[in-house]
């Protein structure tokens, strides 16, 4: 296949430049870039959303390429972030995201039982922030006042497979109840019509009424964040990975369709930060782009004209956008983490993460860390 030289050729030479990057990286766990160098969030931030994706990009490049160092750094990181396990404040609706792609991935290259004990506690912890009135995980903490006690967010749908591989690994559908009860709730009050979707979704928690929705990292109440846009997308293909259920797939594809939709309407650019920011306003999403590449690539085992749109999206970021600079710590240029952040345009690890897992996908050679193992491989 002409994309899977391709997607070769581009990985090999990203990895040429991340193992002289990681070799200058141990001991750390970055967020972003200032003039070009990792931040570091393992002292400031240990409870940072973030915090899986550089151990996620050690265990993609290990795995493909058998380096030690990629172990060494990744491990770290899955112990570092230890001490957010043992915090309650600092467990929240983003365990999928920190211990997937560490404690998890590390179980699935070498199951041991440390490894396996985190991703079991980080799913029970989870499972924990089910309400039942509503039917949905509960985002972010108290903030002093109870007001984000209703509060559920499109994100979340990304946080499910830490569930569903719970449930697999014990053979307690428990985990993966929670996990379809929120992905139904979430198809019901977060996809619009015409397959765009709201960030943020707020109950009230006591009688589980829906209240409203809010535009959270978006332009505003009503509009299409694009990061949302790419959750929603590969988290309903992922639910539909797991379970097998078509109303997820269908989901997955409405939101996919209009995602491609609005696409086309942002030319010789990358993706917005949202559908329905101002037309003169240029500034981009990369992350958005790759994630969405990651969930269109595995629609597109269903239907091949996602899996077009997932290379369309790819290119785009690999002519671009991507920095094959040794002197440069990251990947992706053009990333935004909020429409309202006053960064105009910064790096993002999740970005880097998920360019690198889209990529791996085309190659067949990738750590299935989000996605199930296939039957097929
Ligand atoms: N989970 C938060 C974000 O996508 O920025």
């Amino acid at each position: 296949m002409k994309e899977q030289a391709w997607a070769e050729k581009t990985v090999d030479a990203i990895e040429k430049k991340l193992y002289k990057v990681a070799g200058r990286s141990r001991g750390i766990i970055p967020y972003t870039t200032d003039d070009g160098r990792f931040d570091d969030t393992s002292k400031s931030s240990i409870c940072w959303w973030t915090n899986g994706f550089f151990g996620g990009m050690m265990w993609q490049m290990y795995h493909y390429t058998g380096k030690e160092l990629y172990m060494e750094l990744a491990i770290d990181i899955e112990e570092k972030l230890d001490e957010n396990l043992m915090l309650p404040w600092g467990m929240d609706h983003d365990s999928g995201f920190k211990w997937l792609p560490t404690a998890v991935a590390h179980c699935k290259i070498d199951l041991n039982e440390k490894s396996f004990n985190r991703g079991i506690l980080a799913a029970e912890n989870l499972a924990g922030r089910f309400n039942p009135n509503g039917s949905f995980i509960r985002a972010w903490n108290d903030s002093g006042d109870g007001t984000r006690a209703g509060t559920a967010i499109i994100d979340c749908m990304m946080n499910l497979p830490l569930l569903y591989w719970a449930s697999d690994v014990t053979h307690d559908p428990r985990f993966s109840q929670v996990a379809t009860r929120h992905a139904d709730m979430a198809q019901k009050y977060f996809i619009r019509e015409n397959g765009s979707a709201i960030h943020i979704g707020i109950f009230d928690p006591n009688t589980g009424e829906f209240l409203r929705s809010d535009g959270g990292q978006g332009y505003g109440v009503g509009s299409s964040w694009t990061r949302g846009q790419a959750w929603a997308l590969y988290g309903f293909t992922l639910s539909a990975l797991y379970t097998g259920q078509e109303k997820y797939s269908d989901t997955a594809r409405k939101v996919a369709d209009n995602f491609i939709l609005q696409m086309s309407k942002w030319d010789k650019m990358g993706i917005p930060i949202d559908f329905d920011q101002p037309h003169d306003c240029k500034r981009e999403d990369s992350s958005a782009a790759a994630i969405a590449a990651c969930g269109l690539i595995e629609l597109g085992r269903l239907d091949e004209k996602y899996l077009e749109a997932a290379l369309r999206l790819l290119e785009f970021l690999v002519e671009n956008r991507l920095s094959l600079d040794e002197d440069k710590d990251y990947l992706l240029s053009n990333c935004a983490d909020s429409f309202w952040s006053n960064r105009e345009q910064m790096t993002l690890i999740y970005a880097d993460y998920f360019l690198i897992e889209a990529l791996l996908k085309l190659t067949g050679k990738d750590l299935p860390v989000f996605t199930p193992e296939r039957k097929d491989k």
